[in-house]
């Protein structure tokens, strides 16, 4: 059965998530770790389909922090062989929809398998333009603010930058995506109040929607929910009235 979208006045271009809580729903279902993750994947794909019905342009998924490298091998090793069977079983999505696959973090530390199916399947939709799916793939934000810097520092000692001419858009430019736009919203499932490294340049105008939800339960009711609470709330900007200042 397809669920109907709601009719909701803004959109917001793009939602990135934090999907927490597949380690607790395994627990909580007598399941093992990756068995949680596996069916936290199955809410990705739920996801990516309301966010096209709706017509959310970006959808940010943080897969797997710089952080991640430290759980026990075993779980990493169940996380990168799912990645790998998640893409094949994303691929019809992808092309159904018209969804671009990019990839945000230090791509070069994961396994060569998985960055080869990587590798293919951003480059089998690169030519789509309607939807965009980021994975955050040993993505650390504080890591992607000192990658900018060296590169602007480097752009300084170079003699081609003066430090005073240094400006929020040099620092944007030097990330690892600087044409997505910043989210607007910001999903984070498990109930719990941490940015936890993700995004923390482009997250600093987004509302923030937290929802006890585990991940595997997160569809597309829970997403339409979030959707709707981000409806309700007054964007200023830092400004007295809904004017945009700056974001
Ligand atoms: C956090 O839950 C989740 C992760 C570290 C992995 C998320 C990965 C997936 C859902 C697979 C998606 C695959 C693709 C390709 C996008 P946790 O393990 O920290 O949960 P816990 O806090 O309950 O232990």
């Amino acid at each position: 059965m397809t669920l109907q979208p709601p009719s909701l006045k803004t959109i917001p271009q793009h939602v990135a998530l934090i999907m927490d809580g597949n380690g607790r729903w395994a627990e909580a279902n007598g399941k093992s770790r990756i068995e949680g993750h596996r069916e936290g994947a199955q809410s990705v794909r739920a996801v990516l389909r309301a966010a096209a019905n709706l017509g959310v342009k970006v959808v940010t998924v943080y897969a797997f922090s710089t952080e991640n490298w430290k759980r026990p091998p075993s779980e990493i090793e169940g996380l990168m062989k799912l990645f790998i069977e998640s893409l094949n079983t994303y691929e019809e999505e992808l092309h159904n929809s018209q969804i671009r696959l990019r990839i945000m973090g230090q791509i070069e530390r994961l396994p060569a398998p998985v960055r080869k199916r990587i590798e293919k399947a951003m480059r089998q939709t690169e030519h789509y333009s309607a939807h965009t799916l980021v994975i955050a793939l040993s993505y650390g934000a504080r890591t992607e603010i000192t990658h900018a810097t060296q590169q602007i520092a480097q752009a300084v000692a170079n003699g081609t930058l003066q430090p005073s001419d240094i400006s929020e858009e040099h620092i944007t430019n030097n990330l690892y995506l600087p044409d997505i736009p910043d989210p607007e919203l910001m999903i984070r499932t498990s109930g719990e109040l941490r940015l936890s490294n993700f995004m923390l340049w482009q997250l600093s105008y987004a509302e923030i929607v937290v929802t006890d939800t585990l991940w595997p339960d997160f569809r597309e009711p829970q997403f339409y929910e979030a959707l709707k609470e981000f409806n309700h709330r007054k964007r200023r900007f830092g400004a007295l009235d809904s004017t945009k200042g700056s974001s």
